[in-house]
């Protein structure tokens, strides 16, 4: 059993799962179970989403809804599968009414990311909408000029190449968005495919 204490929580590092948190009253009244990542222990790439919505909440699992079937429908056309890469989010628990999560609660569940991320030892974390991007580049971000930019950002004591993308339910509402994702997870595979070089920069 690996399991040890964070502030107001427990984290297990062999599953890489906060096993029980109370830090954020509003998440732990919303919530109906904490969702962790999903996917290798090893993967080259994590993709860091927002926060879990209804279906992801219901399920356990990140990306399980609508903006799920997005990213595993473009994953497929890049020629990867959602059992290649690691998938988690910002923030554990699915916050009321489907907000964003507030600043406090993105830096409570840091230290988990920060873990996850530690334990994992990505190529290439990538950013999925302007949320996760904010919080780990620390700065105002827009996300469809910089989509497939690659920046670093220190999470805990360790430093990864971030590469930032547009949040795939984006495309749902505006279909220009569709080639931006596209793109930005080509460049991605590209990169784990080149053991962590990048060959396009940004686009
Ligand atoms: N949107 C996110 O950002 N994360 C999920 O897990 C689901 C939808």
């Amino acid at each position: 059993m690996t399991e040890d204490d964070v502030e107001g929580g427990t984290w297990d590092g062999e599953r890489l799962a906060t096993t029980a948190c109370e830090r954020c009253p509003a998440l732990v009244d919303s919530r109906s179970q904490i969702v962790n990542g999903a996917g290798p222990a090893d993967a080259d790439l994590v993709f860091v989403g927002e926060a879990p919505g209804a279906s992801e909440d219901e399920q356990g699992e990140p990306f399980v809804g609508r903006s799920g079937t997005v990213l595993d429908e473009e994953l497929h056309d890049v020629g990867l599968d959602r059992a290649d890469v690691r998938i988690t989010n910002t923030v554990r628990c699915r916050p009321p009414e489907n907000r964003d999560p507030h600043v406090e609660e993105r830096e409570n569940c840091r230290a988990y990311l920060a873990r996850e991320l530690a334990g994992i030892g990505p190529e290439l974390v990538i950013t999925l909408g302007k949320v996760p991007s904010e919080h780990l580049l620390g700065r105002d971000v827009a996300v469809t000029s910089e989509a497939g930019e690659i920046h670093e950002a220190t999470v805990g004591e360790e430093t990864w190449p971030v590469m930032i993308c547009v949040h795939p339910a984006a495309t749902l509402y505006d279909p220009s968005q569709g080639e931006v994702f596209a793109e930005t997870l080509r460049a991605a595979a590209d990169y784990a495919g080149d053991g962590g070089q990048s060959t396009l920069g940004s686009f």
